[in-house]
């Protein structure tokens, strides 16, 4: 070793050795703050502790509620030269970049924050209580902070199972001291209606409670709506509007808002079970669809919305929108005589006329619209509204170029109801793989927009969706640590992220959040990638032609043409990855052209099954060989019982031998009974 290098190691051993142990300090901070500037010195914390600050009324009141958090008796002291810990609004504007922002100084005998507004300080607070070293010292730092976006949010489905309101609570705590704003509830879907409302009481005397506790179960099965105190199997619950009065004025308190969404015009058999007059037949259990048609439908979903703004006084307010089906539309009198009043040629434009009837309801009510991203259907414009992009972001692109605003939802990075470690080591879940590492590396704002195109991306959300979610605990495992690394996301400069640090962060966030009696997913024990995936795979097939007797689908085509033959196979995502999915009448059937006559010991291919999806291990199996690529003699031939119940698995199909082959062709089909998708990522010869 050479001279420097041990001078260079002897100056990292005595930093690690004089460095405090775990934590905390600007090197502990999520999310990380835009500019830090270390100094010497440090600030002690002392048993009681006098704080000093120019808020009033109820600012000052959560700020001191705030300071609760501090390891010290706080004690509140109207002298400025008397405190400790000051907190200040700032008057001119121009002093900070936005009404979040603050700016915080610890020297070794005063602690100071400024910023324009109270929640900029309620920031800076949470900045102090991250510094923390071992609850007793602050390093002396100025840290000058803003969030990069003004939504900064995550969605929970409280529809598929319900999660109580002390639950909630305690997932606001997490959100607030990670900078995060806002908490959409999924409140209502075909799985049950969370929300009591005055004027409709069957909404949640029936349409509440299910058959099944679990969704997964209720769903295959009767997908019934019972009176909860009709026999004993009545599953669900709802939360009452005092309840939610007391959860939004909790969240309000640690400047989180909570978003509402009640969906339409589709998700909604529940309520077309209860009122079967708002769809098109009349018919309970028949559709998801509100009727467009008739206006009873519309004075239902404006009584319905009084309610809701009267509960919630966020600014947005989410009408869903998305995954209509509007197949009875087109055969509706009454949608046939709207369509025809309103001069619209499609079912398309049917949607758009009643998301652009809410919006307008909303608007003159000083509210508005939010919805996912299938509201930019049949020409709704989204002025002054704003759209959740959860299919890509493609809708939010073009919501923000119409005018209107964009949360970037986008599944790839932000449904966290996907596993977020190697699926054969995790509980269900709804399929898919979304590592922490995915989460954090998702930018939010296209680079092809313009610098004001950009400026209308409102933010990021994370969703878990709960149809896998059964438990409060497990609703807890998929939040975090993810949601940390979406607070990072959506608060720093891009420039100040690294991935390596922030998993060192995160994995100490983990530990103190268990220490807490949260349940986060044990980020130290993550097991990763598939390991197939993580180098390519020699053979004497790679490169070789593949001729497709059936065809791939589009949407999980991998490399094409290319997929079965380049060597690349799948990770534990079955989508955007190297897995090729067939859903053609014969599945798989593709032929394998090795270009010479070839000696053959071992034919491979892994076949995967995601039953959330309907994805399943292939029915039969053929494998054939031919010299002529006309005549092909069987190699393999093999029948299965496909098992629905199997979450997740892959499995492999193997021949062993030795023969000379130049075609080979494989087959799979899937079966009758339960169809499906086929998947598979390479066939590998050698
Ligand atoms: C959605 O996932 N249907 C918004
Ligand atoms: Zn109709």
């Amino acid at each position: 070793m050479v001279p420097g290098k041990w001078c260079a190691c002897l100056l990292l051993w005595a930093w690690m050795l004089c460095r405090p142990a775990l934590a905390a300090g600007p090197e502990g901070v999520i999310p990380v703050p835009w500019q830090v500037e270390t100094k010497v010195g440090q600030f002690h914390l002392t048993e009681t502790m006098w704080w000093y600050t120019d808020l009033e009324g109820e600012a000052y009141e959560r700020l001191a509620e705030a300071l609760e958090a501090f390891p010290a008796r706080m004690l509140p002291c109207n002298k400025a030269v008397r405190s400790q810990l000051q907190f200040r609004l700032l008057t001119d504007s121009a002093a900070l970049p936005g009404p979040e922002a603050y700016r915080l100084r610890i020297g070794p005998r005063l602690v100071s924050v400024e910023a324009l507004t109270d929640a900029g300080l309620f920031y800076g607070v949470q900045t102090l209580l991250a510094l923390l070293e071992e609850g007793k010292r602050l390093p002396c730092v100025e840290v000058t902070d803003h969030p990069r976006l003004a939504y900064r949010g995550v969605m929970i489905d409280v529809s598929r199972h319900f999660f109580s309101i002390d639950f909630l609570k305690r997932q606001v705590d997490v959100l607030a001291r990670y900078k995060m704003n806002r908490l959409h509830l999924h409140l209502t879907d075909a799985a049950g209606w969370r929300l009591q409302l005055n004027r409709y009481p069957e909404l949640t005397d029936v349409a509440a409670w299910r058959t099944e506790p679990l969704w997964k179960t209720w769903w295959n099965g009767d997908r019934r709506y019972v009176r909860h105190t009709e026999g004993d199997g009545a599953y669900g619950g709802f939360y009452t509007q005092a309840e939610v009065r007391d959860l939004v004025d909790y969240a309000r308190r640690r400047y989180v808002d909570i978003i509402p969404e009640v969906e339409m015009p589709s998700h909604s058999e529940e309520v077309l079970a209860v009122y079967p007059h708002l769809s098109c037949t009349g018919e309970p259990y028949r559709h998801a669809d509100f009727c467009p048609g008739k206006e009873a439908t519309f004075e239902f979903l404006e009584g319905v919305l009084d309610e809701v703004m009267d509960l919630f006084p966020s600014e947005y307010i989410h009408i869903g929108g998305d995954e209509a089906g509007k197949q009875a539309w087109r055969t509706c009198p009454d949608c046939r005589r709207r369509m025809e009043a309103e001069g619209l040629a499609t079912v398309d434009e049917l949607q758009g006329y009643l998301i652009g009837r809410v919006a307008e309801y909303l608007h003159a009510h000083g509210r508005r619209l939010m919805g996912w991203d299938e509201v930019l259907q049949g020409g709704f414009r989204p002025t002054g509204d704003a759209v959740m992009s959860w299919r890509g972001e493609e809708g939010g692109v073009r919501a923000v170029q119409a005018g209107g605003m964009a949360v970037m939802t986008p599944g790839e990075y932000a449904y966290w109801d996907k596993y977020q470690d190697a699926p054969p080591t995790q509980p269900e879940a709804m399929g898919g793989y979304l590592p922490l590492e995915k989460v954090y590396a998702y930018d939010p704002v296209p680079d092809s927009l313009s610098t004001e195109e950009q400026a209308r991306i409102l933010g990021v959300q994370g969703n878990v969706w709960a149809e896998y979610v059964p438990t409060e605990a497990q609703m807890e495992y998929m939040l975090y640590p993810r949601a940390l690394a979406l607070a990072e996301v959506a608060w720093s400069a891009p420039e100040r992220k690294s991935w390596p640090d922030f998993r060192r962060r995160a994995l100490q966030e983990v530990e103190r959040l268990q220490g807490e009696g949260y349940r986060p997913f044990p980020l130290r024990q993550e097991a990763g990638h598939r390991a197939e995936s993580l180098q390519p795979v020699q053979h004497l097939a790679v490169g070789k032609p593949v001729t497709y007797r059936a065809p791939w689908h589009p949407a999980y085509g991998a490399a094409g043409d290319a997929a079965l033959t380049d060597g690349r196979r799948g990770d534990w995502s079955f989508a955007g990855g190297d897995w090729q999915g067939f859903i053609s009448r014969q599945r798989l059937d593709v032929v394998v052209d090795l270009q010479q006559p070839t000696p053959v010991r071992r034919i491979a291919a892994d076949f995967l099954q995601v039953a959330g999806v309907e994805i399943y291990f292939p029915a039969t199996l053929h494998l054939s060989a031919s010299t002529d690529g006309e005549h092909f003699d069987p190699l393999l031939d093999e029948t299965y019982r496909v098992e629905t119940a199997l979450p997740y698995a892959c499995r492999r199909m193997e021949w062993l031998g030795n023969r000379e082959v130049r075609y080979l062709r494989l087959q799979a089909t899937a079966s009758p009974e339960h169809g499906g998708w086929v998947f598979t990522d390479e066939i590998v010869v050698e």
